[in-house]
């Protein structure tokens, strides 16, 4: 620890041998838009596995899959079929077997989606259901009610769908008369499921078991304080949206309980819990620290550490760090909240800045207001600047890698790739676009598919040069092979950051707020004895006398008095003499 600075202690190191998931960066692969090899334009797992050299060089400890399950593809796979097999868009088992064999080769893990909120509408359960009569066993497993109002015409309460609209369709029964309605909290084809039918239970066990007898390391578990719902499905004055969640206060009890109504009587649910005691019981049979890793829109943090309990999850997504303003007071305050909430609990804090469901933090940084979150960018939105965004993309990458416990990164984000803010709607296949009444651009900007080779079609995304998305012009500037071995390129700048981070173990490392160097622009602090300065202001910071630079966002300058100086929208690592 440097002796020359006050510090106040927030979260001490660990020196104990831990689960490797405490510590581990997990390098999240949309299926989709990662590496096509079979020339269809469509992402595929054969064309994951051509590409495990790239994450094995990345340093990346994991990689957590987005869904590959058979699917209709209405929601871009979140909607499963059969969540025992393969989508033929994506390849059969056996390719998945053979990435999965391939990744472990190379010390990469393997995360698989768990999609148990709801099924594809054509799922083998939901069509029985619509076949089967009202008050049919087929139906227990979904939430099929009767309507409201005269002819039961109006939906069963008013609770509106994620994606925009109303969250109940009506369905006509198997004689041609309109019938009851299925409750769907997101697009119509995903109808969701009702846990408090233990058949529901029984089959989501025995998928976990399905896929941790093949090996996998783990599950990311979609909507996960979405599944259970409150008694009677009672009606809510709010809505939700995708980057919103839960957020305590509005309308609620602090035992989450429902019948006061708060948070909203489909999110977070104290049911949730046993569920997930359940399935901790389940992997826990299994070798090898498999982990849970819950996807919970829930505010605040102190709410959300109660899915990472001892008998819980092991990891929960920080969105409030995602969501955190380009602002330092409001880093620091975020980056004390999440140790704090899950120190509480002894889980490891996790960060992330990127994924499938928001707008990539290059562009997201980019804009007027640094880190708003628009769902989706488009032509005649106001356009990110992308150098800007790119700049501090980098400097918020290096301060999220500087902290203690787990990192979260989207693919292509090591390449500095910003959203597409310009897709053609046309081209949109995000439900949330149409869904919203066209208000909504949705998620199809960040994921188009990667760029690996400038000069080649689609910029080597697939053989043939297919793109199921259009890739931006600008992506020729970021592909990967114009960054590989370039020195500064934002890969390699990845590719140290991890390297580095490995070395001094600051996953499992420590964090003391650097009160001599904070200000209203600064973040700093020391993890182990790493100092490490986000400079988010205008204005150089300069670094202790005798620091030794060890990672850095931009390379640091030096001041006319021989300091180091930390330049402006940048962050480095430094370790003190
Ligand atoms: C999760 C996924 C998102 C999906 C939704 C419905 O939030 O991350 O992509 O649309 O669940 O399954």
């Amino acid at each position: 620890m440097p002796s020359s600075t006050s510090t106040t202690l927030v979260h001490p190191a660990s020196e104990q041998a831990a689960e490797w998931w405490r510590t581990a960066v997990i390098y999240q692969v949309y299926p989709r838009s990662f590496a096509d090899a079979s020339g269809d334009g469509i992402g595929d797992l054969p064309g994951i596995t051509s590409r495990l050299p790239h994450l094995e060089r990345l340093g990346v400890d994991a990689v957590w899959l987005s869904p590959f399950y058979r699917s209709p593809q209405h929601d871009a796979g979140y909607d499963v079929a059969d969540y025992r097999d393969v989508d033929p868009l994506f390849g059969t088992l056996a390719d998945f077997d053979a990435m999965l064999a391939d990744a472990h080769a190379r010390g990469i893990r393997v995360i698989v989606d768990l999609v148990p909120n709801h099924t594809s509408s054509e799922h083998a359960w939901f069509r029985a259901a619509l076949a089967a009569a009202p008050g049919s066993a087929e139906r227990g497993r979904y939430l099929f009610r009767d309507g409201r109002g005269p002819g039961g015409d109006e939906p069963p309460n008013n609770w509106t769908s994620v994606f925009g609209g109303p969250a109940w369709t009506r369905v006509v029964e198997p004689d041609g008369t309109p019938g009851q309605w299925y409750l769907h909290l997101f697009d119509t084809t995903q109808p969701d499921l009702d846990w408090t039918n233990p058949e529901v239970h029984a089959e989501f066990e025995s998928v976990l078991r399905f896929w941790l007898d093949r090996g996998v390391d783990g599950f990311r578990v979609d909507v996960a304080h979405g599944m259970v719902k409150a008694p009677g499905l009672p009606d809510w004055a709010g809505t939700s949206a995708m980057i919103d969640g839960a957020h305590e206060g509005e309308t609620g009890s602090e035992d989450g309980s429902t019948g006061a109504g708060n948070r909203g009587p489909m999110w977070d649910q104290e049911g949730v819990h046993d569920i997930y005691r359940a399935w901790h019981r389940v992997l826990a049979e299994y070798d090898g620290d498999r982990c849970l890793v819950a996807e919970a829109w829930v505010e605040p943090l102190s709410r959300l550490a109660r899915y990472v309990r001892p008998d819980e999850m092991h990891q929960a997504f920080n969105f409030s760090f995602l969501t955190t303003l380009w602002d330092a007071p409001a880093l620091r305050e975020v980056v004390t909240a999440s140790l704090g909430a899950s120190d509480a609990v002894g889980a490891p804090t996790t960060w992330v800045l990127s994924n499938h469901d928001v707008v990539r933090h290059a562009s997201r940084l980019g804009l007027e207001v640094p880190g708003t979150k628009p769902n989706g960018i488009g032509v005649g939105d106001p356009q990110p600047d992308e150098e800007l965004g790119l700049r501090r993309a980098r400097a918020a990458t290096l301060l999220m890698l500087g902290l203690p416990g787990s990192a979260y990164l989207y693919q292509g984000e090591e390449l500095g790739l910003p959203e597409h803010t310009t897709l053609d709607d046309a081209e949109r296949e995000d439900p949330t676009w149409w869904r919203s009444g066209h208000t909504e651009r949705g998620r199809d900007g960040c994921r188009v598919p990667l760029p690996w080779a400038a000069g080649a079609p689609g910029y080597g995304f697939s053989p043939t040069g297919a793109t199921w998305l259009t890739q931006p012009a600008s992506f020729a500037r970021y592909a990967a092979d114009v960054q590989e071995g370039v020195e500064g390129s934002t890969v390699e700048t990845y590719r140290a950051a991890l390297a580095v981070r490995r070395e001094l173990a600051l996953g499992s490392g420590s964090l003391a707020w650097d009160e001599s160097l904070t200000g209203p622009d600064v973040v700093a602090f020391t993890n182990r004895d790493v100092l490490v300065v986000a400079n988010l202001g205008p204005d150089p910071v300069a670094l202790p006398q005798g620091a030794e630079v060890v990672a850095s966002s931009v390379a640091p300058a030096t001041a006319g008095t021989g300091r180091l100086e930390v330049p402006a929208e940048a962050t480095v690592w430094a370790r003190l003499a």
